[in-house]
């Protein structure tokens, strides 16, 4: 058993003095392609751009496949800038050249978003007694990628609650947050309100926030203040 594997330490050694000796740098592509940006985002049916080059002095070939519309906007020997339109979902994108018979590509990601545009809401019920439970319910309709919304609910400037959701929902999805809480005598005077924020940062994008209209709750019972015409 030891000399089987003495054997094969000196089979690698071999293998490895060879390798410095015969080819150096093998396994190393002798050019490079870039994509500028790497990451994307874009709205459903949207377009962008992006450049494609490479370090081959004389590309015999060069390209990005996809089966979106692109159009190529300007190029010269070494690089190639489209823009690519109707962009519905996700999508890898690969650039390719062809240097000296050999093709290395590269790829970049493009991810579709919809920022939030409505924050609603809800408190249930909105008159409550002291000590006694309530609703907090926040929805946002059509955002994506869900994976990347976080919502917060906020009694004042305290943070209640705050959700994320999973990877794969479905797209144009509607978010929703509840979280039930109890009745303060102090909520009298305190404004509820909701946070959506889209943090694009990671996928080559922006960060979105939208705020929902605050909401307040009627508090009644032992401690409350007294309401108007009671
Ligand atoms: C595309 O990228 C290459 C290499 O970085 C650069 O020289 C060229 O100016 C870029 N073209 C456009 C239209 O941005
Ligand atoms: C590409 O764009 C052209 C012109 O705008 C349009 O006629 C064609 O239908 C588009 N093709 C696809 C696959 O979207
Ligand atoms: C592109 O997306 C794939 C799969 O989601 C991921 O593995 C890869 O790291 C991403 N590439 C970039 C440049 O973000
Ligand atoms: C919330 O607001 C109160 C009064 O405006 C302040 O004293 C308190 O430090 C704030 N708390 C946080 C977490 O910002
Ligand atoms: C909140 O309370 C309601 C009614 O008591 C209950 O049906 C619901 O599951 C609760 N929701 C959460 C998020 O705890
Ligand atoms: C609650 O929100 C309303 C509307 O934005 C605002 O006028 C009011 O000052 C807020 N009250 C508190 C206690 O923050």
């Amino acid at each position: 058993m030891l000399s089987f594997s003495c054997g094969i330490l000196t089979l690698n050694l071999t293998l490895a003095l060879f390798a410095l000796v015969c080819c150096p740098g093998s396994g190393e592509k002798a050019f490079k392609v870039h994509v500028r940006p790497k990451k994307l985002t874009v709205k459903p049916k949207g377009s962008l751009e992006v450049n494609c080059s490479t370090t081959c002095h004389q590309p015999e070939m060069g390209g990005l496949e996809t089966p979106l519309n692109k159009t190529v906007l300007a190029e010269q020997t070494q690089w190639k800038h489209y823009l690519i339109s109707d962009i519905s979902q996700d999508t890898v994108f690969q650039c390719h050249f062809t240097c000296s018979g050999e093709q290395v590509s590269a790829s970049f990601n493009v991810s579709v978003y919809q920022p939030p545009t409505q924050v609603i809401l809800t408190l249930q019920p909105t008159w409550v007694a002291v000590g006694k439970s309530f609703t907090i319910e926040c929805r946002v309709p059509a955002v994506e990628p869900l994976d990347s919304l976080t919502l917060f609910l906020f009694r004042g400037n305290e943070t209640l609650h705050s959700q994320t959701f999973g990877k794969g929902a479905p797209a144009l999805q509607e978010a929703t947050a509840t979280f039930n809480s109890t009745a303060h005598r102090e909520d009298h005077h305190r404004n509820f309100s909701c946070l959506a924020v889209l943090d694009l940062l990671s996928r080559g994008g922006d960060i979105f926030h939208k705020h929902s209209e605050p909401q307040m709750l009627k508090i009644y019972g032992e401690g409350a203040p007294r309401m108007e015409g009671e």
